[in-house]
């Protein structure tokens, strides 16, 4: 018995920024974030809510694989991006599909979020205790970048992407593995807010920590080392070699990291499905939305397996095989 992936979805804003359009807000060119990112532009929210994107993908999810939102056991959303602290985006996404049965909750890995969301759904119902899950990676980066800091706000977009998953006799997830190193939080943190209450001297008010700030180097080194890393163990540990792979779904966050990973495993650099040109590191959404495009494209076939990996603040790093 395994999980596995009956249907995917994604939904994007329509506002499309380009780098010139970014060239105009910060001093930065084309060229700059082409060469060290592989970006050419990203959807920008309008004023929608990440929300709204989490919602249309879930619709999305019900749509295609045919099933009653009364049906859905579990949703679980990953974002650094909520509308709100409490609800969850979870429980937003529960009332908007009327899926009343479920219970719904978020998760936070940063942009390792899908990773680590599919994990737990996985074990939900690999244990028995539901048969079904909606998992969506969902941001609104835009609303958490400073627009005023180049090193930055070139990287991100926003977006949502998903998959709607099935207990299934067939092939579904092999392997998997997510992990943590909590040790270097420090090199990607964002969200940070103060403790200012009536009793201390603490200024309330945005912290400058509340923007994403990012030693960028050093993500890159953790990154290239822990994705290789991990995506080794997973196929040593399900006996499979790259060349039984079909494509590898790697989070969208930079060319140059891809070129990296690509050039250590020795997988060749077209085995990586990259849409970050696109729509640039959307975080939690971006390893679904690429999964989807892939999927609409009609690129993979059932049986067909690939790799889904991703990284991202915590610092935090996930892998998973699947069949498709
Ligand atoms: N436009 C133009 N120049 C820029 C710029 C921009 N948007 N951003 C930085 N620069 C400048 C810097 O100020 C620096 O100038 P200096 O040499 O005069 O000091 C120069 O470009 C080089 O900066 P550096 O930070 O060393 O560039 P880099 O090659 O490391 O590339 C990143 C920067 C962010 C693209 C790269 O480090 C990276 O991709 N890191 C991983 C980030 C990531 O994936 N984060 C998401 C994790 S989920």
């Amino acid at each position: 018995m395994t999980t596995r992936i009956i249907a995917t979805g994604a939904s994007v804003p329509e506002q499309i920024i380009t780098n010139d359009d970014i060239a105009k807000v910060v001093e930065t060119s084309d060229e700059w974030i082409t060469q060290r990112t592989g970006i050419k532009q990203r959807h920008i929210s309008a004023g929608e809510n990440t929300s709204h994107f989490a919602i249309e993908t879930a619709k999305k999810l019900i749509e295609r694989a045919n099933v009653n939102p009364e049906d859905i056991e579990l949703i679980i959303v990953a974002s650094v991006t909520p509308d709100y602290g409490t609800p969850s985006l979870g429980c937003m996404v529960q009332k908007a599909i009327g899926a009343s049965k479920a219970v719904a909750f978020d998760i936070t890995a940063a942009c390792s979020g899908f990773m680590f969301a599919l994990s737990v759904a996985d074990k939900y119902i690999q244990t028995g205790v539901y048969s079904n899950a909606i998992v969506i990676g969902a941001e609104t980066l835009s609303k958490i970048v400073d627009w005023s800091d180049r090193t930055t706000c070139v990287l991100f977009g926003d977006g949502a992407g998903g998959a709607y998953v099935e207990k299934s006799e067939k092939e579904g997830i092999i392997k998997e593995e997510i992990g943590s190193k909590g040790e270097i939080y420090e090199i990607l943190t964002q969200g940070y807010t103060p403790c200012a209450n009536a009793f201390n001297d603490n200024e309330s008010g945005v912290d400058p920590l509340w923007y994403v700030n990012m030693n960028g180097r050093e993500v890159f080194k953790f990154a290239t080392k822990s994705v290789v890393k991990s995506i080794d163990r997973v196929m040593e540990n399900a006996g499979v070699t790259q060349e039984d792979i079909k494509y590898i779904v790697p989070h969208q966050a930079n060319i140059r990291i891809v070129d990296v990973i690509s050039n250590k495993l020795k997988i060749p650099k077209e085995k990586f499905y990259m849409n970050m040109d696109r729509f640039g590191n959307t975080s939690s959404a971006s390893v679904p939305m690429a999964l989807n495009e892939l999927n609409e494209k009609g690129l993979i076939e059932r049986g067909d397996k690939i790799i889904l990996t991703g990284f991202g603040g915590g610092m935090t790093w996930g892998t998973m095989l699947i069949t498709w």
